[in-house]
């Protein structure tokens, strides 16, 4: 997993950025400056509750997600990697005997099992999971963004390896020419692509896996600037960030390039990547 709290900490300790809060990765941040937390803390929980609450994302995934499901030639198995509140995880699980979610923030793991009680919950990074059984389908959903980018390829040829034939792996991400990253290079200089990334594995893939992409439309859109607010500061968070902006200044960005009319509205497209296995 990405050493997000630990290079937090160590520009804290050189006295160029914010301090954490120990154990939990939410930042003690300057109140001037954006808010700086990982994907394991409570912060980052209630921020990832306010996107939910406002993007269509998690439905227009369904639809994809319906179609690929169906098309399965069986579906015993599912896993879902980073499975967060159990959004996506609860909606599939119906459709298979068996779920695994994996989850390794303790913060987001209660509503999970609220939402799935059924499913075997492995609380740790995908690295560490060793998922009982092969998978007829694995979804990893906007998780890629918190693994660091050197481990991206390994990561995505371990979930190939938790497929059974003719199962199918599902990577999703945020396309790069969206709204919301845009916005992360505007204040970062980054960003993700995960056509590299596809082509990389289908490269080494030697007739073993078939390799698509595809992007799906999804929105945030709400009429309370202190939402919209909430929702840019977690976009900046899926990096770490050791030199947080101004607040100000991503206020003024969210109010220049987000508002429409009363609304806040800004486009969240997802690319997902489909990785078959042969039979
Ligand atoms: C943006 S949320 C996405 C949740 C869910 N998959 C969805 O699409 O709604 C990112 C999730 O990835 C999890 N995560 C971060 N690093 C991870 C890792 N190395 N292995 C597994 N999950 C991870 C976080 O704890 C969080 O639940």
């Amino acid at each position: 997993m990405r050493p997000q709290v630990m290079a937090v900490q160590a520009t804290a300790a050189s006295g160029e950025g914010p301090a954490t809060t120990e154990g939990t990765g939410d930042a003690v941040s300057d109140p001037n400056l954006v808010k700086v937390y990982d994907s394991q803390g409570g912060e980052y929980s209630r921020a990832f509750g306010v996107f939910l609450a406002h993007t269509d994302q998690k439905v227009k995934a369904t639809a994809w997600l319906e179609q690929e499901v169906n098309g399965l030639a069986t579906r015993e198995v599912f896993i879902d990697a980073g499975a967060g509140t159990g959004k996506l995880t609860a909606w599939l699980e119906p459709r298979f005997r068996k779920t695994i979610a994996i989850e390794p923030n303790p913060s987001l793991r209660d509503e999970l099992q609220q939402a799935c009680p059924d499913a075997e919950l492995l609380p740790v990074p995908i690295a560490e999971a060793r998922p009982s059984s092969r998978a007829d389908f694995v979804l990893c959903s906007h998780v890629f963004y918190y693994i660091d980018r050197a481990r991206w390829a390994e990561t995505l040829r371990y979930l190939g390896t938790w497929l059974q034939p003719a199962g199918v792996l599902s990577v999703a991400l945020q396309n790069h020419e969206t709204d919301c990253m845009r916005m992360l290079r505007h204040f970062t200089g980054e960003e993700f692509d995960l056509g590299a990334l596809a082509r990389v594995f289908a490269g080494e893939a030697q007739g073993q896996f078939d390799v698509r992409t595809d992007t799906v439309d999804a929105h945030v859109q709400t009429d309370s600037f202190g939402s919209a607010y909430i929702i840019a500061e977690f976009v900046l968070n899926v990096l770490p960030l050791s030199h947080p902006p101004r607040r100000e200044e991503l206020e003024r960005y969210v109010r220049d390039h987000f508002r429409h009319g009363d609304s806040y509205r800004m486009s969240f497209h997802q690319d997902f990547l489909r990785i078959q296995r042969r039979a």
